[in-house]
């Protein structure tokens, strides 16, 4: 167990990526602050991983909210921190530009990138004054190129790897590592939320179809575990994981 005696705050823990995030930095030997909106999934999550004797704690909150993520942030400093951070909540409601869609833009931007930085400010003070930490935001393959449909989610998962790397240069002096991690097609529940119709069941046909086999969530926790048990001196900045079928 590498990461005996650590503690890791993961957002989006109520499904896909970040759940499998938690059963394996758990099975790593790490205690816990899951979070996400879905307080019941998160409840079962904890009784899962408390079995095998984690310590788990659960904080409900909507990443894109201020107040609340400050909340979380003031639960985790009155216990004592956190080690990692794995910053992974986000939405994809995509939809051409041209279609106008703002409500849905707004929805994107507010989780996707200022719930990221929100869940950056609420461990980084901590984790600074400790001189030890490890920030990893879930970007995307979307931030490095750009989809039809996909524009205002790329552009939050750009701005994300931005962040990323700019957090990765300042924090560094200060013993904080940051690790953008950049899945490409992942089975999870990503694609329900698409509200635009046509788009959400191209996706689905897309990424769930036969001859497109996705990869499963466990295989990104698996990039992140590695990532999070390097030794001192190794940063691990990005990783860009795809399933071997995926060109693009
Ligand atoms: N699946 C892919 O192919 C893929 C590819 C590249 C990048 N990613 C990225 O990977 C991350 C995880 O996505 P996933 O694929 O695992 O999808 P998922 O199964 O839909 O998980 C998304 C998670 O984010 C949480 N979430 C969404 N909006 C939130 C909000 N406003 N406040 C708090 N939590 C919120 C959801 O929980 P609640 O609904 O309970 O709040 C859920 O736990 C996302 O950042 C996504 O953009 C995924």
């Amino acid at each position: 167990m590498k990461l005996q005696g650590k503690k890791a705050w993961i957002t989006g823990a109520s499904s896909g990526i970040g759940q499998a995030t938690a059963r394996a930095l758990a099975a790593e030997g790490a205690d816990l602050i899951i979070s996400a909106r879905r307080e019941e999934r998160l409840t079962e999550l904890a009784t899962e991983l408390q079995a095998q004797g984690r310590s788990v704690t659960v904080a409900p909150v909507d990443v894109s909210e201020r107040a609340g993520m400050e909340a979380v942030g003031e639960t985790i400093k009155s216990q004592g921190g956190v080690d990692i951070l794995i910053n992974n909540a986000g939405t994809m409601p995509i939809s051409p530009i041209i279609n106008g869609r703002v409500d849905e833009w707004e929805q994107m931007i507010d989780t996707n990138i200022k719930g990221v930085l929100y869940a950056i400010n609420a461990v980084y003070p901590g984790m600074a004054e400790r001189k030890d930490g490890h920030i990893v935001n879930i970007s995307s393959v979307a931030a490095r190129l750009t989809y039809q449909s996909a524009g205002v989610y790329g552009g939050t998962k750009h701005a994300v790897r931005a962040i990323s790397d700019t957090l990765r240069k300042e924090a560094i002096r200060f013993g904080v590592r940051v690790t953008d991690i950049q899945p490409g097609s992942v089975d999870t529940e990503l694609p329900d939320s698409i509200a635009h119709d046509k788009i959400r069941a191209a996706v689905k046909d897309n990424m769930y179809g036969e001859d497109m086999p996705n990869l499963k969530p466990e295989d990104i926790a698996n990039g992140i575990i590695y990532a999070v048990t390097q030794p001192p001196y190794v940063d691990v900045s990005e990783l860009l994981i795809r399933p071997v079928i995926q060109e693009n």
